[in-house]
């Protein structure tokens, strides 16, 4: 029973981490589909921008959580490739779409990235069910500093529910504000289509 619980509270935590990683993992499909440069951009700083929030969050709080029951470099190994991640992330946010190695920098940071949900998704989810920390009390923690980071990112706050809900919204996202999305309402469309255009480069659009 004891055991029952606390997973399921480990659930809350291991759901909001998720729901990042698919709105890492659609930015990355969409990439690939994109043709044009400017709309290749902008979801390239849109990605950016949620690696950023995304890694300050599980350094800040799901990393430390899972010391108690982390053996030596378990955790480790995480913090270093997030130091590399961030490292391509810094290059590719002052980078043009037509410089050489941009689309090389996009596919070693989505090869990266997902080797390392991978690995987090595996190892790191299963300490976290065995962690001693107040795993409800993490959830609620979590939930308030990604609001955080993600404002100060400039992310919406439901971006991990709204991108990615399929290829129809994915097209309006990039085709701009009064796009037609079958079942979709306007205003969300919108809002989507405002995330991208907001990370475009200014006076490029
Ligand atoms: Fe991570
Ligand atoms: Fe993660």
């Amino acid at each position: 029973m004891a055991r029952t619980s606390r997973r399921s509270k480990a659930d809350a935590v291991l759901r909001l981490i998720r729901s990042d990683h698919r709105t890492v993992n659609e930015l990355l499909r969409a990439f690939k589909r994109t043709d044009g440069e400017r709309h290749r951009q902008a979801i390239v700083l849109t990605l950016c921008k949620e690696l950023n929030a995304h890694a300050l969050l599980e350094e800040e709080l799901f990393y430390p959580a899972l010391r108690s029951v982390a053996r030596d470099g378990e955790v480790g190994e995480a913090y270093v490739e997030h130091s590399v991640v961030k490292g391509l992330v810094q290059k590719l946010e002052g980078m043009q779409p037509d410089e050489p190695y941009y689309e090389a920098s996009v596919k070693v940071l989505g090869d990266l990235v997902e080797h390392h949900v991978d690995e987090e998704e595996d190892e790191l989810f299963d300490l976290a069910r065995r962690s001693q920390e107040d795993l409800q009390a993490l959830a609620i923690l979590m939930q308030e500093r990604r609001a955080q980071l993600r404002q100060a990112q400039g992310l919406p706050q439901e971006a991990g529910e709204v991108i990615g809900l399929d290829e129809a919204a994915r097209e309006a996202m990039l085709l701009g504000p009064g796009s037609k999305v079958p079942g979709m309402a306007g205003t969300v469309v919108n809002k989507l289509s405002n995330v991208v255009k907001g990370a475009m480069p200014r006076g490029r659009h």
